[in-house]
Parts: C-alpha cells; sequence; structure tokens
C-alpha cells in the first residue's frame, strides 16, 4: 500500500479524519501552551521602566475616557516599516504598568507609543484644541473642551491604591504624597523635589500654559512621558528571548 492509500483511508472516513486532526491540533497546543508554564515571567527586564506619576495616571484616565484608543495605539510591532516610523518596537516590560493596556488595533492616527518628546507642549495645546490648525488634513477631533475643565486630586490616592491591587509596585510613600505630587507636577511654583524622587525623569512644568492643573495638563503629562522610559541608547535585548 502506499501512502497514498492510507491517505485515502483518513479522508474517506470522517471519524478517522476527526480525530486525528484532533490529534494533530491538540499537539500544536499543548507545544504553544506547556512552555508559558514554566516560565517564571514572560517580560523581560528593562532599566527605567516605573510606575506613572498621579498626573500621568490621570492623564492616561483621560485617554482612555475620551477613546483615544478608537483611532491611536500604543503598541509599536516588531516590523520594518513600523519600527522606521515610530522608533524601537515595544517591549513588553513599557506597558507592564498599563491597567488595561492600550495596545489599540485601529488605527486611523499614528501609533504614539513614542510620542513623547517628539513635539512641544505648545504644539499638543495648539494640536488638542485644533487639530487642522496644525495637521490640516486631519480627521481627529478637537479637545479644547479639556483646557477649561480642572483635573482634581481628590482620588488620585485611590486610583494608585487600585493600581497597586493589580500589582503595579506603588508603595505607601508613594500614596500618602499622591495629592501633592499630583499638584506639583504642572505647577511651576512648586519644588518637584519629592515628585522625581519617587517617579525619576518625571517631567515636571506647566504643560498647558494655564493656571491651574487642567486635564489638558494632565493628558500632556502622559503623552509627553509616553516611550521615554527606556534608553535605547544602551538598551540591548536580553539574547536569552
Ligand atoms: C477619529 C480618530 C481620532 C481620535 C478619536 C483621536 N485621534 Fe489623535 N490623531 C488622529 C489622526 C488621523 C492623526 C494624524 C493627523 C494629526 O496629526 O492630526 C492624529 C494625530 C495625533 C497625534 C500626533 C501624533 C504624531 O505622531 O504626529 C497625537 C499626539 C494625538 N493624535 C493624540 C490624540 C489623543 C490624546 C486623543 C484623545 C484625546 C486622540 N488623539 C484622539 C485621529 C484621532
Amino acid at each position: 500500500m502506499s501512502i497514498l492509500d492510507h491517505h485515502r483511508k483518513i479522508e474517506t472516513h470522517a471519524t478517522l479524519l476527526l480525530v486525528l486532526s484532533l490529534l494533530v491540533v491538540a499537539i500544536g497546543g499543548i507545544v504553544q501552551i506547556v512552555p508559558l508554564f514554566y516560565l517564571e515571567n514572560t517580560i523581560e527586564k528593562v532599566e527605567g521602566v516605573r510606575p506613572y506619576s498621579p498626573l500621568e495616571l490621570a492623564g492616561r484616565d483621560i485617554y482612555v475616557r475620551e477613546g483615544c484608543y478608537v483611532c491611536h495605539s500604543l503598541m509599536i510591532r516588531p516590523m520594518r516599516d513600523e519600527v522606521e516610523r515610530y522608533g524601537h518596537y515595544s517591549l513588553a516590560a513599557e506597558s507592564m504598568y498599563d491597567h488595561p493596556f492600550q495596545w489599540g488595533s485601529k488605527r486611523t492616527g499614528p501609533d504614539l507609543a513614542r510620542v513623547g518628546g517628539r513635539y512641544s507642549d505648545d504644539w499638543h495645546v495648539q494640536h488638542l484644541r485644533d487639530p487642522k490648525s496644525v495637521v490640516p488634513e486631519s480627521v481627529m477631533p478637537p479637545y479644547a473642551f479639556l483646557f477649561g475643565r480642572e483635573a482634581s486630586p481628590r482620588h488620585v490616592a485611590d486610583r494608585l491604591r487600585a493600581d497597586r491591587a493589580v500589582g503595579v509596585p506603588y508603595d505607601e510613600a508613594m500614596i500618602a504624597a499622591a495629592r501633592a505630587d499630583f499638584l506639583a507636577q504642572a505647577d511651576p511654583g512648586q519644588d518637584p523635589g519629592g515628585l522625581l524622587e519617587r517617579y525619576p525623569g518625571a517631567q515636571a512644568r506647566n504643560f498647558d500654559g494655564l493656571p491651574g492643573t487642567s486635564e489638558a495638563d494632565a493628558l500632556i503629562a502622559f503623552l509627553q512621558v509616553l516611550g521615554t522610559m527606556v534608553d535605547f541608547s544602551t538598551f540591548t535585548p536580553d539574547p536569552g528571548r
């Protein structure tokens, strides 16, 4: 009997075909899934990634609330065209403190995972108020109302606690200082020393150029930190992975 005859036997017996197909799929599934149970951690340790500061976290909540993820992703896929356009592909560690993550699947607008530092605060102010004034063909809606809404620190300590409950390493000192850190980050009249100690590399300044802390301050603080935590001039991927 040739191999083709064996195959005929399988192809003409629906039950046999079904059983053998399930067997093949099961083996494939096991090969993919079992190793994950034996890995301590699927996230490569990377220097520089820290939890969001209270104001950045508030900005992130506004990003989610306003549905920015409907048009933007926060994950650069490891493909050449993406990397050339947006920069180094995203590392798992860069979104390990995001709950829920904002990798996104819809890209009407560009990926924002490394937009931090690419534009000035003034550019973001102008762009959020009226996207078409900087990019005439833009279909992004204006978010001018964010400048007139105060960002309140009332619940920020609870917000940090909630993230801690799902594994973000906010410590007691961070939670105790959450309100002060929130207010210090966008107020040039305050000393950001404590904030910088708790959140190394946090940018403290008046993001929206207006007095007080607006929702725009929080959102721009979040946009400006995106992709800036890892120093890619010194980063080398772990060859074990
Ligand atoms: C309807 C889809 C849509 C929504 C919703 C949207 N955007 Fe955009 N966004 C775009 C498009 C299209 C562009 C590219 C043109 C431009 O720069 O305006 C863009 C560009 C941007 C840029 C510049 C990126 C770059 O690399 O040039 C930023 C920053 C940005 N959006 C932030 C936001 C934020 C924050 C929100 C939520 C408050 C948001 N967008 C909501 C469509 C959208």
